[in-house]
């Protein structure tokens, strides 16, 4: 797939709002063979799928056939693809949901993971660097839980674990689990791209996990290898599908993980003693040998807490703080 094509399908499939997607310019967009790699990989559902909400499609092939028309300057040797057309024929009369509706649904997702080789965008990381969500970005809380999107401090410590050589070698062959995962996204970069050996994608909200559970095929990951389980920080772990799933992994308990990774966790005061609590529980408990947790510091006093309970019992580094 042409480079540019390929920086807009993945701006695309992260729902990018549709001004500031990187739209290639009307001469470029003129040639069928472009218009066809757009056609293919960002509306065609036998090759993109899934696909995201029709009316976000509608938006943005709105833009890119108007595109396409302001460029043409021989209607006689410049045209529209048909399939662009017909797709354009098709959303024009596919019922759509309400604003409202729109705003309380979840829908696929589909992030590009960050590659260590370039920061170019290129038709192989597309093609296969991808992490499948189900969420919605405007969900800030929903049914008592902010996790139904993914938040800047997962998407900031899944760069950290994929791009520097230290993030790499602490998930590669390691059992991670991943604590209040919300979309699950840190545990899908993990299994599918940074060959954790396995991964426990963990929240106390079972919708969420329910979402996760949905995604671990859209990723086309094996339930062997990344599974959720229930842990409300203070309570006990339930893992219902460890044992049942796969006979090898039943037989490796008790269980332990190597790493736990943890993203914007740490904004509610209340709960600092449970996370805390729990961090320590998987050190002692659970064979744990490093915590990484990313945090986007909301309230200093708070972070402040976090960091003095968690050294009484630990040493830490702090990574790219600012
Ligand atoms: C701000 S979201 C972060 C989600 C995800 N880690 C991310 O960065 O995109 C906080 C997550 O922590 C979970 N959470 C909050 N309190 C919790 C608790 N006491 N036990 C377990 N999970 C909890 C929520 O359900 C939610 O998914």
């Amino acid at each position: 797939m042409n480079n540019i094509v390929a920086l807009l399908a993945a701006q695309y499939f992260e729902q990018v709002d549709p001004p500031n997607l990187s739209l290639p310019d009307g001469p470029t967009l003129i040639s069928p063979a472009i218009q066809n790699a757009i056609f293919s990989s960002m509306f065609n559902e036998d090759t993109a799928s899934p696909l995201p909400p029709v009316s976000y499609q509608t938006r943005v092939l709105k833009i890119i056939i108007a595109r396409i028309e302001e460029s043409i300057s021989d209607p006689e040797e410049d045209e529209i693809l048909d399939s662009l057309l017909e797709k354009w024929t098709t959303l024009l009369s596919t019922p759509k949901s309400s604003a409202l509706e729109q705003a309380q649904k979840l829908t696929y997702l589909k992030y590009t993971a960050p590659s260590p080789a370039t920061t170019k965008v290129s038709s192989e990381s597309t093609g296969r660097r991808t992490i499948i969500t189900s969420e919605n970005r405007s969900l800030i809380l929903a049914s008592g839980t902010t996790g139904f999107r993914t938040w800047e401090a997962a998407l900031h410590l899944g760069t950290f674990l994929s791009t520097t050589s230290i993030g790499k070698s602490l998930v590669a062959g390691k059992r991670v689990i991943e604590l209040g995962a919300g979309t699950g996204f840190l545990s899908f970069l993990c299994a599918k791209h940074l060959r954790a050996d396995n991964t426990l994608v963990t929240d106390r909200d079972p919708t969420l996990l329910e979402q996760i559970d949905d995604c671990i095929g859209k990723n086309g990951l094996e339930k062997t290898r990344i599974r959720t389980g229930i842990w409300e920080w203070g309570l006990p772990l339930q893992v219902p599908s460890f044992a049942v799933e796969d006979e090898d992994v039943a037989k490796r308990e008790p269980i332990e993980f190597d790493i736990a990774l943890g993203a914007d966790l740490i904004y509610d005061a209340d709960i600092v003693p449970l996370l805390v609590s729990t961090i320590r529980n998987l050190f002692d408990n659970y064979s744990l040998k490093e915590f990484v947790i990313s945090a986007t510091v909301r309230n200093e006093d708070t972070f402040r807490t976090f960091l003095d309970t968690c050294g009484k019992f630990l040493s830490f580094t702090r990574v790219g703080s600012q």
